[in-house]
């Protein structure tokens, strides 16, 4: 037996570790800014927008840590902070989609109250969450907006004038899984209304920094007041073939394995399409399924095989389902079987035998289920890259329409 390793790579939970944090030095340099603009009085909203595993947690993480005065990303990428070290006053909350503003409003407040009772030692504050709970005590009752916003600004005042007295650069409301909000929630509003009431009110060291899958994003946008406008965009792209391998090195240096695939960099690209949460789940994998601490090409493949047989099978099993029957079968199958993991539509087309026209509101659905997102015009890739190695290994589903 080998000897026991703690396994570096980690697919289900964002990077905390400022040092296993590769790549991003233009998006942190960005987010960074955002940090050194709100503790200056010029307030830069920011939302980091991008695919689903892309890293935006992650990343949101770091600016946390870093915002917090941990200086170990920013001093690693050479980055220029404007300050010494950050210290905000700062809260996380990740949405969900039973959410209204109101609900939002609300946890970020008690979050501020609880952060309080941490931080500062003085002083109660007081920010009668009370009396704020009885706006949205009569559920039937659509609060007005204005309403809300007067009374949650009012409150983050005082958070405001708290983290003066306690000489922090400002506050900071960190919000994750944006993308999971309702068009109806009326919360895209909010967002565009509290923080121009902020500007107007002079309170300028106030800061919302979130993230969000980019399709939700901009579906919010649509329906509702423009949070791009409002918020600076900070978008992630999809780690290049290199940076995946790096991802990879490091991971199997840090488990005291090497590698002797010459390959590993096109043929692990050609898998995970550059989403680190792939990359980590075939590095994890591929240690796990090791004997003899050097890894090699029939790892590789039993990694893979162990994914779509074993550890993601009951996911990948679903997805295909959620895809849908008949003709939503065969085009999984098309974009399963194409050399490369983006297809184009015409292949797609000639595979099923259709003309476009014929299909297109199927792949209007598949893009709403989440099965495939659309890197490039006319373009399609799953979501989930190892839904592809699933399909090849699996097959599609016989279900009716
Ligand atoms: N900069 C990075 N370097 C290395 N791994 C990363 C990086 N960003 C994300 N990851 C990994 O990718 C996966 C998805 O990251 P996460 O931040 O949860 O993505 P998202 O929030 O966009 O869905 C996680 O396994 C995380 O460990
Ligand atoms: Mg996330």
């Amino acid at each position: 037996m080998k000897p026991r390793f703690i396994d570096p790579f980690t697919p289900n939970r964002p990077i905390d570790d400022p040092d296993r944090f590769f790549g991003r030095a233009d998006p942190v340099n960005e987010m960074v800014d955002s940090l050194f603009q709100i503790k200056s009085g010029n307030p830069k909203h920011t939302i980091i927008t991008g695919d689903r595993g892309v890293g935006k947690s992650s990343l949101l993480t770091q600016v946390h840590l870093t915002a917090n005065g941990d200086n170990r990303l920013s001093d690693r990428l050479k980055i220029d902070r404007g300050v010494t070290k950050y210290n905000f006053l700062s809260i996380w909350h990740d949405v969900d989609a039973t959410q209204s503003a109101y609900d939002l409003a609300m946890a970020i407040l008690s979050k501020f109250e609880s952060a309080f009772k941490k931080f500062v030692s003085s002083v109660n504050l007081e920010i009668d969450l009370a009396g704020f709970g009885k706006l949205g005590r009569d559920k039937n009752n659509p609060i007005n907006m204005t309403q809300l916003i007067d009374e949650f600004v009012s409150r983050i005042s005082k958070v405001d004038a708290e983290a003066r007295k306690n000489k922090k650069d400002g506050v900071l409301i960190f919000i994750d899984e944006l993308d999971r909000i309702r068009s109806d929630s009326m919360i895209s509003s909010f967002f565009k209304l509290t923080s121009e009431r902020l500007a107007r009110e002079n309170l300028k060291q106030i800061g919302f920094i979130c993230a969000g899958i980019t399709g939700a994003v901009q579906k919010l946008e649509e329906e509702h007041s423009s949070i791009l406008r409002t918020f600076r965009d900070v978008p992630l792209p999809r780690f290049n073939k290199n940076e995946g391998q790096e991802i990879l090195a490091d991971g199997f240096a840090k488990a005291n394995h090497t590698c002797n695939m010459q390959d590993l960099t096109n043929k692990s690209y050609d898998v995970t399409v550059g989403l680190p949460e792939p990359i980590h789940l075939l590095g994890s994998e591929m240690l796990s399924v090791d004997t003899d601490g050097i890894l090699d090409s029939a790892d590789f493949d039993n990694a893979i095989k162990k994914i779509v047989t074993d550890v993601r099978k009951n996911k990948l099993a679903s997805l295909l389902k959620k895809a849908g029957g008949g003709k939503y079968q065969k085009i999984i199958e098309a974009v399963a079987s194409y050399e490369k993991k983006i297809v184009p539509l015409d292949y797609i087309a000639r595979s099923i035998n259709q003309e476009q026209s014929q299909f297109s509101t199927n792949m209007a659905t598949l893009l709403e289920r989440e099965i495939l997102f659309k890197p490039a015009i006319g373009h399609y890739a799953f979501t989930d890259p190892m839904l592809k190695e699933y399909v090849k290994a699996n097959g599609v589903l016989a279900l009716d329409d």
